[in-house]
């Protein structure tokens, strides 16, 4: 009997054996996206290589140490490499291993020779570089993937997702010390047709101070796809994702509380004899069941596993290609009815703009680029596939080009209520943007600026950032424009000196107009103007006033040194505004126009400076002063620098001295 049982056991053990044993293989890494520049290298058979490899080596074998992140050195100066890996926060060691093991061997396969190198999985991240990149918060390189598949009610849906990744930011950066910076949430989102469940991810490196943390989550959140169904932004630092199906452990995330032991009752009428018996079929009984139910779990666990793994190809998780973003001149020739006047929008420095319907109803504005573009047509595909990847909430999507019978355009978007323009410089229109409004929109250009200059992983110089440029949605939020055109129309670098100025009167920074030469600070001066136009309601290259001021800058100059900046203000706006904000705003557009380009703030600084009440600004020096031809309009134009410091404002009895080009 008893022999019956020891055989039934060691069965039943070596099927439960079988059955576990799928669970517990090495899993593997799911690519996603990598990044290795080729401007830094290393020779193949080098001490820097073999350093690299033998990082590779020592990260994959402590794939289970330190709790999903480790971090490691190799080899000595100047052949240090600096390494890291990230794994997902709900997976367990044993994943967390399968998962730094193949990519340590993923990433050398595709950055055999690169000293810089980071590659993205759906269970973890794997870094390295030739210079210490611990405990630095790093935001980009970054990279968006979003779910193709759109849901209805966009302005509903993004409310939510945005408010729910905001929470999560807040939980992930807040963890204890020493703790993972994690969080995974689900929460219900009421759509308008209806309740859903939306799940939520956000993760930094543990290296991060909470405010690093926190400052790279809100980045990455702001460069969430808008309208997808679901959506990640991986970042060296951290990494968000949002879907409507589970897409982690939630186990893991939330152990539910433990059961109450299962009793055991031994009975107690029978006697010692019995025992042996009892146990001999009690055990098996309870293994059997015990088998039963792990079968039961493992074999789910294998059809959800499938199912995610559908899910997740079937949503087309995508990086944008150009086949996706390529149009038919015929659609777009029917979507705009033939380019009809009636439908034109506009005529911007680079062509005219058209509203037009798809045939699936959407709406989009159709720029059809004046001939003569520098481009080929290759190029010309290259940059729009770059640009059509730079996503933001305050930025215009790029949705698509076409390319055909001579023909270059460009697809965005449509923004239903024109532009900041229309409304901020039309007496009749003014009161419907009040303060508040008006300060959103200010922060919401600077946040999108920013995005171009240094968050997104090409660094855009703007070059015409003007109020006809900014469009406003539905709610009155402002997207930006017509960036990108200088790479599309392929004169772009991100600083230095064009004869070719693009460029908009009044918004030009005087280096830039005089000399071509532009950069991110030649984009802050463009923005101090417009955050004056904002305020004043005036604008700059059309500016009267009695009293002897030539424009609008040196007239909110004046007004600054004479301590009445409040006198700027837009008159339809005297009675309800937050005093301390408009002054803030003066200041800060006072020193985005300062003549020296050191001087102005960088993009970030604006940014900052606007979210932080308790930042202290410093006192803007006198703006660049330009004489305006009034009668020339024509780029460049000519114009002279003053070098006095106290220039008589009026236009009469201006001294000048000429200055010969820097
Ligand atoms: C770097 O990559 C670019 C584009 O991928 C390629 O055109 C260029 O030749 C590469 N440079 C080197 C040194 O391999
Ligand atoms: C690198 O070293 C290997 C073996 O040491 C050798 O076979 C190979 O030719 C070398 N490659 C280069 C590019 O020097
Ligand atoms: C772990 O990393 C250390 C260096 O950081 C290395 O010496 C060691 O070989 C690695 N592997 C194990 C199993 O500890
Ligand atoms: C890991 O990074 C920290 C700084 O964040 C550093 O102090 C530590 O030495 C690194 N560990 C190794 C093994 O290099
Ligand atoms: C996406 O939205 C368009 C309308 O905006 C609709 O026609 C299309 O069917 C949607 N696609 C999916 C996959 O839901
Ligand atoms: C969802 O939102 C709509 C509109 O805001 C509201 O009428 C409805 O009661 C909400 N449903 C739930 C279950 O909260
Ligand atoms: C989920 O997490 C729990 C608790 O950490 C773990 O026991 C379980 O194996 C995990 N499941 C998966 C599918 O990784």
């Amino acid at each position: 009997m008893s022999v019956l049982v020891a055989l039934m056991n060691l069965l039943l053990l070596v099927i439960a054996l079988a059955l576990l044993s799928p669970a517990t293989e090495a899993q593997q890494g799911t690519y996603r996206y990598h990044v290795c520049p080729n401007t830094t290298t290393f020779p193949v058979n080098s001490t820097h290589r073999g350093n690299r490899d033998s990082l590779l080596a020592s990260l994959s074998s402590n794939g289970t140490r330190g709790n999903g992140f480790y971090n490691t050195t190799a080899g000595r100066n100047p052949d240090t490499v600096y390494g890291l890996f990230l794994c997902r926060g709900d997976l367990s060691a044993e994943v967390c291993q399968g998962c730094v093991t193949f990519a340590a061997t993923d990433i050398s396969r595709r950055c055999p020779v690169e000293m810089i190198a980071i590659a993205w999985y759906d269970e973890c991240l794997i870094r390295y570089s030739n210079v210490n990149i611990f405990s630095a918060e790093a935001e980009e390189p970054a990279t968006v993937l979003f779910n193709s598949q759109n849901i209805t009610d966009q302005d509903r849906f993004n409310q939510q997702v945005q408010a729910m990744m905001s929470e999560t930011a807040t939980l992930a950066a807040n963890t204890p010390p020493g703790a993972k910076k994690f969080a995974a949430r689900a929460t219900a989102a009421n759509l308008s047709s209806s309740i859903q469940t939306l799940y939520s991810l956000g993760q930094c490196t543990p290296d991060l101070s909470s405010s690093d943390c926190d400052r790279c989550l809100r980045f990455a959140i702001g460069n969430l796809p808008r309208g997808s169904q679901g959506g990640r932004v991986l970042s060296p630092s951290c990494n968000v994702r949002y879907e409507i199906y589970l897409f982690y452990n939630q186990t893991a995330v939330a152990p539910p509380p433990s059961p109450p032991p299962a009793p055991i009752s031994g009975g107690n009428g029978n006697g010692r004899r019995s025992w042996p018996i009892i146990v001999a079929i009690v055990v098996p009984i309870a293994v059997i069941i015990l088998i039963f139910f792990l079968a039961c779990w493992v074999l789910k666990r294998r059809g959800k596993k499938k199912y995610d793994a559908i899910r997740a190809e079937n949503a087309g998780y995508d990086i944008t290609t150009v086949e996706a973003l390529q149009y038919d001149f015929t659609t777009i020739e029917t979507a705009t009815n033939n380019f009809s006047d009636s439908n034109k929008l506009g005529e911007g420095g680079f062509g005219d703009v058209y509203k037009g319907v798809l045939p699936n109803k959407q709406e989009i504005a159709v720029k059809r680029l004046s001939r003569g573009s520098g481009q080929g047509a290759e190029e010309f595909k290259n940059e729009v596939v770059l640009v059509a990847k730079l996503q933001h909430r305050n930025l215009v999507r790029l949705m698509g080009f076409c390319l055909e019978r001579e023909e270059k355009i460009l697809i965005y978007e449509y923004v239903p209520n024109k532009s900041l323009d229309y409304f901020v410089f039309d007496p009749a229109k003014q009161g419907q943007l009040d303060w508040s409004r008006r300060y959103k929109i200010i922060g919401g250009i600077a946040r999108g600026m920013l995005y171009l200059h240094v968050d997104s992983r090409l660094r855009i110089i703007h070059r015409d950032l003007k109020a006809s440029n900014i469009l406003l949605d539905g709610d009155m939020s402002p997207k930006i424009s017509d960036f990108g055109m200088a790479r599309i129309f392929g004169v772009d670098q991100t600083q230095g000196t064009t004869r070719r100025v693009v460029g908009t009167y009044g918004y030009m920074a005087p280096e830039y107009a005089m000399q071509g030469q532009f950069s991110v600070k030649s984009d802050a001066y463009s923005f101090g103007v417009l955050v004056l136009e904002i305020i004043s309601g005036q604008r700059n290259s059309n500016f009267y006033q009695t009293d002897g001021a030539e424009d609008l800058i040196n007239y909110a100059w004046k007004l600054w040194k004479d301590e009445r900046p409040l006198e700027l203000l837009n008159p339809v706006l005297r009675d309800n505004y937050a005093r301390n904000e408009v002054i803030r705003c003066i200041q800060l557009g006072l020193l985005c126009v300062q003549e020296d380009p050191a001087d102005r703030p960088t993009m970030a600084t604006v940014v900052l400076m606007l979210n932080s009440y308790s930042a202290t600004l410093p006192m803007p020096k006198e703006p660049a002063f330009v004489l305006h031809s009034r009668t020339d309009g024509s780029m460049p134009y000519k114009g002279l620098e003053s070098t006095s410091q106290s220039i008589p404002l009026s236009i009469n009895e201006v001294s000048i001295t000429e200055l010969d080009p820097r």
